[in-house]
């Protein structure tokens, strides 16, 4: 099972989630539980309030984002108008949770 450490203003919290559930099934509950600051709403991938920055193994590459998640980043001004759907796949690259797919470790920063 994929170990997540998430890193945000309160600290690292290290879970594991299962290969193939999205991202934020987990943020979902860590919020819930106050072991998270992430102000998730939609959990549909609409409203943009779980941004995140994640890193992993194979990190360096590039990923390819669907088409909702990239206008939603446009959309809160974490990606610019004229961004491709494809990104570098690294730390720097703004993503929402309610898109990512868990497949691998990965480290997940958390916005303020
Ligand atoms: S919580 Fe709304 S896009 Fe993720």
């Amino acid at each position: 099972m994929p170990e997540l450490h998430f890193h945000s203003a309160i600290g690292v919290i290290a879970v594991s989630a299962p290969a193939g559930t999205r991202l934020i099934d987990t943020v979902r509950t860590l919020s819930r539980d106050g072991d998270l600051p992430l102000a998730w709403r939609c959990a549909q991938g609409t409203c943009g309030a779980c941004l995140i920055h994640i890193e992993h193994a194979g990190s360096g590459g590039t990923v390819m984002l669907g088409g909702m998640e990239r206008n939603v980043l446009v959309r809160r001004g974490a990606l610019p108008k004229d961004a491709r759907r494809e990104q570098p796949d690294t730390v720097a690259t703004p993503r929402l949770a309610c898109h990512v797919i868990v497949l691998h470790d990965l480290l997940v920063y958390i916005q303020k």
